[in-house]
């Protein structure tokens, strides 16, 4: 009687952490956004724009105006609304970041992914590449 007891209880117990693991794993899975790469085909996306003191003045406007709020005042992450978000906005200073040509970045920036919005209708396509053009200057 006492070895059933204890047999019963140990497989109620295996039961319980398998039931827990498979819970903490789907949990991981499902909370866990995949590493965002763009295509491949948006690296060959040219910017027409010249880099120059106007389009970084005009890039400066579109950014805090539609990315400051997330993105934060150097491109750190660290904006108002960053605290919000269920994952990090990021940190435009980086390598991660700035080793992305300008055609994956204005692809991310013309698609969005979840929490970050889509800004294709929003902006035209000068202002997206404005806006690539000042992300530049947040380089460390
Ligand atoms: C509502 C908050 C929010 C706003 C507003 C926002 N973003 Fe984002 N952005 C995010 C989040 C969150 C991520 C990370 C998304 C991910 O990894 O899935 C992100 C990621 C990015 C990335 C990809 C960075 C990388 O390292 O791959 C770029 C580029 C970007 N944002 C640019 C912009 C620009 C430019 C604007 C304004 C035109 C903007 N964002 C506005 C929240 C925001």
């Amino acid at each position: 009687m006492e070895t059933l007891v204890k047999n019963l209880f140990n497989s109620k117990m295996t039961f319980l952490l398998f039931l827990f693991l498979t819970a903490m794993m789907s949990s991981a899975f499902l909370f866990q956004q995949k590493e965002w790469k763009a295509p491949a085909s948006a690296d060959a996306k040219k910017n027409p724009l010249a880099n120059d003191a106007g389009t970084i003045a005009a890039g400066k406007t579109v950014y805090v105006k539609e990315c400051q709020s997330c993105h934060g005042k150097t491109g750190k992450g660290d904006g108002p609304s960053a605290k919000d978000l269920d994952i990090p906005a990021g940190n435009f200073t980086l390598a991660a970041t700035q080793g992305q040509s300008d055609g994956a970045l204005f692809w991310k920036i013309s698609e969005g992914r979840k929490p970050m919005p889509s800004f294709k209708k929003k902006l035209n396509e000068t202002q997206i590449w404005q806006s690539v053009v000042y992300m530049r200057t947040l380089k460390k």
